[in-house]
């Protein structure tokens, strides 16, 4: 059987890489805001007590997720490709924020959309025959599972 492959399906391939894109420069650009958040902020009893500052921990994990989400966009675009599409390099909406809540709030919603989407690629790529698709979203959605937890974790 041959794998169905039309616009469609390339477009809504492409909403991944636009999603994936979005949160990379979400990320990162939280990241450095929590350098200048850390600054101007009073540390907490807690921060003091336990010597960990939430802004310096939350900075170094939406560095580190940011990367990661690179990796995705990566494989993303390189499967796009290999189907015979174009990739795109235009992001969703980019929503940073003032605070480190303000950041948690936009990023768990970020990793909500990644999830349901992928959740929709997934069953996609599953009608088309399209297993290698299928078996690549898999992975990544069990990522951004992670990634969810992980900033969940920091809000109060
Ligand atoms: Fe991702
Ligand atoms: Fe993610």
């Amino acid at each position: 059987m041959a794998i169905k492959i039309d616009d469609d399906y390339i477009e809504l391939l492409n909403k991944a890489v636009s999603g994936e894109i979005q949160a990379i420069v979400q990320y990162m650009t939280q990241h450095s805001k929590t350098e200048m958040l850390k600054m101007r902020r009073k540390l907490t009893n807690l921060e003091i007590l336990t010597g960990k500052n939430k802004a310096s921990v939350l900075g170094k994990l939406l560095k580190d997720i940011s990367i990661a989400e690179m990796k995705h966009a990566e494989k993303i675009a390189e499967r796009i490709f290999v189907l015979g599409g174009e990739s795109t390099t235009r992001p969703s909406p980019i929503k940073i924020g003032d605070d480190l809540d303000d950041f948690l709030a936009n990023d768990l919603q970020a990793e909500k959309e990644a999830m349901e989407l992928y959740r929709k690629i997934i069953k996609e790529a599953t009608e088309r025959g399209d297993i290698t698709t299928k078996k690549l979203f898999m992975e990544i959605y069990a990522e951004e599972e992670e990634h969810y937890w992980s900033f969940d974790e920091f809000v109060k």
